[in-house]
């Protein structure tokens, strides 16, 4: 009889490095307004709740050992709890967000605010529309950009002029993906995992060139928010309920950490939308 090998082949060691979050307590969290399909302001959403999940996601994040400064919420933003959209900082330069809704306009300069008050005195004040790392996602080479609900291509080339790394436009063509990070995240700094139906079949075909060996997705994962997933190198902060996803990054050699932010998906975040990299 024939002994088959029961570990699966060999997959590279994956290292995490530490990374420098910024988040903001869901205290004043609400469903009001409706600026994505996911959001349904008749049904509302519970801020207690959204606080306790978003307590474990900021205390996941220390576990793993990454520093997390957080900035005060503010009443009537109930969206502020999404630092990502906040604004972009790279090489401790931080690029500020303009968003493309009234209800949300305020959080841009609350955000330039902090990162000058705590170490970041560099922060451009954009011309452009732009939803910060909600639509842009930073690699070791290069910086994805998403365009089509949010981010106005020319906050693309405003960011490129000021951050001095090359941004690649990428286009998304579904609602429920109003946001680059809710279909692609980065694994590291030159892989990503995504799911192909979120993008245009241009930008599909740019990131089949970019990436070769990227993580594919499938619609059950991204219609969790399984992609709006935050990668330190190795560990996989990720919805739980994303489990086909999960299991293929598994597979991988990553190691997920599954987290529960249903009540913040109600306004179409995940742990991504929750969490802003201060790169130094
Ligand atoms: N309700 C917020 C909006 O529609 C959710 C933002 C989620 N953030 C993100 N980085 N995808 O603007």
């Amino acid at each position: 009889m024939t002994v088959m090998p029961t570990t699966e082949p060999s997959t590279p060691r994956r290292s995490a490095v530490r990374r420098h979050y910024l988040m903001c307590r869901p205290e004043h969290f609400a469903v009001t307004y409706a600026i994505n399909p996911w959001m349904d302001p008749a049904a509302g959403a519970d801020a207690g709740r959204a606080v306790a999940q978003w307590e474990a996601l900021l205390a996941a994040y220390r576990a793993l050992g990454h520093e997390v400064s957080l900035i005060d919420p503010i009443e009537g933003l109930p969206d502020m709890v999404f630092a990502a959209n906040g604004a972009l900082v790279v090489g401790g330069r931080a690029y500020g967000a303009k968003f493309t809704f009234p209800e949300r306009a305020a959080e841009g300069p609350a955000y330039a605010d902090w990162l000058r008050k705590n170490g970041f005195p560099d922060v451009l004040l954009p011309e452009h529309t732009n939803e910060g790392e909600g639509d842009f996602l930073t690699l070791d080479h290069v910086i994805l950009a998403g365009t089509g609900f949010r981010t106005d291509i020319a906050a693309h080339q405003e960011a490129q002029e000021f951050l001095g790394r090359p941004v690649v436009t990428l286009r998304l063509i579904d609602p429920r993906f109003y946001h680059l990070d809710t279909a692609l995240f980065p694994l590291g700094g030159s892989n990503v995992a995504y799911f192909p139906g979120a993008f245009s079949p241009g930008s599909r075909a740019v990131l089949e060139r970019l990436f070769p060996e990227a993580v594919i997705a499938d619609e059950a994962d991204a219609a969790v928010l399984g992609l709006n997933a935050v990668c330190d190198g190795r560990n996989v902060v990720i919805n739980a309920e994303a489990t086909g996803l999960i299991g293929t990054l598994r597979d991988h050699g990553y190691e997920p950490v599954p987290v529960d932010l249903s009540e913040l998906r109600k306004a179409g975040g995940g742990p991504k939308c929750c969490t802003l990299e201060l790169r130094p």
